[in-house]
């Protein structure tokens, strides 16, 4: 099996391009999947303020032994601290839960154009002040729309260096996954097999009984020949091994085709949408 790919991200810094998301895993159980995770050979793991597993993922980390710079790990500002004020003190807050005094990657989770007098570019600012002081080695966002990021372009100094977008066969979000190749912006591939909505679908599931592969690998490498970054959850550890098995074989363009052509636009959305997306915790 050879290794997985980095990314170089318009900052200069590197990426692998697959990882592990711990979205929806229990705080109780997030350590030992995190360790297990790095056992197989995941160097990338993707969490999140609001997913509220932030500790375990550094007591997972730590657990496994691996030097803390030998992997990457993003974390996202929860949507009720999007105050310049609030994102320092939460940014603050991720570091001491992880217990790692930087990130590699932190994002603005959602944009929230409906709250904060649609003012996230004063929360873009705050990100590029954690970007500045080396805490946040790299800055991104997540969810945000074309209009958004001409926004940031037009009103602040850094261009994110990802945008996380949900992305997979049903929606494959291709206007925002362009303008962000136009613009130096890495497109990270959120829920890349629809939580399994995928999965049983009868173009996929033919692609891998033809070419022996599982269709969740069918998928995963669908995103990583597009040049997504990605990173399948799972708290299954044949399922974790199954998903970092991409690179030995590759898809035909035919097959890829088909694949993409599954795209249903805004109805293959499984999760909310960024532009009406409003929700903060209580
Ligand atoms: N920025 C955002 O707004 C946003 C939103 C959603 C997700 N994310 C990020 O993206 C990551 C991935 O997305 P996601 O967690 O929503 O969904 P996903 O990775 O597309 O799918 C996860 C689901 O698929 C199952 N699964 C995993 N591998 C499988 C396999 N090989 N065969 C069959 N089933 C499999 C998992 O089950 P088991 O765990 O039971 O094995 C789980 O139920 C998240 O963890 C998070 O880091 C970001």
């Amino acid at each position: 099996m050879s290794a997985v790919p980095s990314i170089t991200l318009n900052d200069g810094n590197t990426i692998p391009q697959l990882g592990f998301g711990v979205f929806q895993i229990e705080p109780e159980d997030t350590a030992e999947a995190v360790s297990e995770a790095i056992e197989v050979g995941y160097r990338h793991v993707d969490t999140a303020e609001m997913y509220g597993n932030e500790r375990e993922v550094g007591q997972g980390i730590r657990a496994s032994g691996i030097d803390r710079d030998d992997v990457f790990v993003t974390s996202k500002l929860d949507n009720g601290l999007h105050e310049p004020d609030d994102a320092r003190g939460a940014f603050e807050g991720t570091l001491s839960d992880l217990g790692f005094d930087y990130v590699d990657l932190f994002l603005i989770h959602w944009p929230l154009p409906t709250l904060y007098d649609g003012d996230f570019v004063s929360t873009w600012k705050a990100l590029e002040e954690f970007h500045n002081d080396g805490r946040a080695r790299s800055i991104g966002v997540s969810n945000f729309q074309i209009e958004h990021l001409e926004r940031l372009a037009a009103e602040t100094e850094t261009v994110p260096a990802v945008n996380q977008i949900e992305v997979h066969p049903y929606l494959t979000n291709d206007a925002v996954r362009e303008y962000g190749q136009e613009h130096g912006i890495a497109t990270e591939a959120w829920s890349p097999i629809a939580q399994g909505a995928v999965l049983e679908d009868a173009v996929i599931t033919e692609i891998a009984e033809n070419i022996g592969k599982t269709p969740a690998q069918v998928v995963l490498r669908w995103h990583i020949q597009r040049g997504d970054i990605v990173f399948p959850k799972s708290v299954t550890p044949s399922r974790m091994r199954e998903n970092f098995q991409l690179f030995d074989f590759e898809l035909e363009p035919g097959d890829m085709d088909e694949i993409s052509a599954l795209d249903q636009g805004a109805g293959g959305r499984t999760g909310p949408h960024p532009e009406t997306f409003a929700r903060v915790p209580a």
